[in-house]
């Protein structure tokens, strides 16, 4: 169970807000009062040096498929595009709760999820995850961040959506899956269809950035109210969460 714990002792505290509940979930069941302040994980001090470093490298370039999507410059500061501590650990304990064999991840970036994800892995001692993102400079910076941590995964250099049914077997299905690459409904929802069909009853999805903007806010609002879902909760005000019936 996620249970709130001291805040003095583990940091950010998290406000959870529920859009759908209902209380046989397993997200109703894990999801205990108003708020989480994720434990810190063990790897936490190592994951947050590992992307200093990478920051510490500078500006790198943008992939060339977000045409007119991006918002700014053609290249990014890692730091800038990465998933913050707290939402990490958040991960980690999301994973080490619901001991998935699966878990999915769009973009990886420089690793910095995809390595909060694998430590929750390390602790459960099983499970996967493949992570996908189509930016060859970013990508090999990732797997450098990713071993450090775990070999438990597969990074594919390339789209979720053109690579998925090449990595993902066909006995196998999404456990979690984390939805954080091209920040508009266009990408999202589809996106989502394609991680609807590889999951099964109990599967957690997570979107990301799920205020970045009007559109975004339309997509959450779509999405978390769409009766495939048992319930569905934001945390803060970034992160979505939808639990498959
Ligand atoms: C916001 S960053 C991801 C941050 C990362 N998840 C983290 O928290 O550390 C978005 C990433 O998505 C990648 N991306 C965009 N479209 C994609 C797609 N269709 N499939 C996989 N990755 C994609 C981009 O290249 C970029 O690296």
């Amino acid at each position: 169970m996620i249970k709130p714990y001291v805040i003095s002792r583990i940091g950010r505290k998290l406000p959870i807000n529920w859009v759908k509940k209902d209380e046989g979930s397993w997200l109703a069941q894990n999801f205990i009062g108003d708020f989480i302040i994720p434990p810190i994980n063990s790897y936490c001090t190592k994951i947050e040096q590992l992307a200093e470093h990478t920051n510490q490298k500078g500006n790198q370039p943008l992939w060339e498929g977000y045409h007119g999507n991006n918002i700014g410059s053609s290249s990014r500061k890692p730091n800038t595009v990465r998933s913050v501590p707290a939402i990490g650990n958040l991960f980690a304990y999301l994973v080490q709760e619901k001991k998935p064999e699966i878990i999915v991840e769009f973009g990886t970036a420089f690793g910095v999820s995809g390595m909060y994800f694998l430590a929750g892995l390390n602790k459960n001692e099983k499970g996967s995850l493949l992570t996908f993102d189509p930016n060859e400079v970013w990508a090999k910076l990732a797997k450098e961040n990713l071993l450090q941590i775990s070999n438990r995964f597969k990074l594919t250099v390339g789209t979720f959506e053109e690579n998925i049914d090449n990595i993902l077997l066909h006995n196998q299905n999404i456990d979690i899956a984390f939805i954080d690459a091209i920040h508009t409904k266009e990408f999202v929802i589809p996106q989502l269809e394609i991680v609807i069909a590889r999951a099964k009853k109990g599967s957690i999805i997570i979107l990301d950035d799920i205020n970045f903007s009007a559109d975004m806010i339309n997509c959450w609002e779509e999405v978390s109210n769409d009766n495939r879902f048992i319930s569905s909760l934001s945390i803060g005000d970034r992160v979505g969460m939808l639990e498959l019936k």
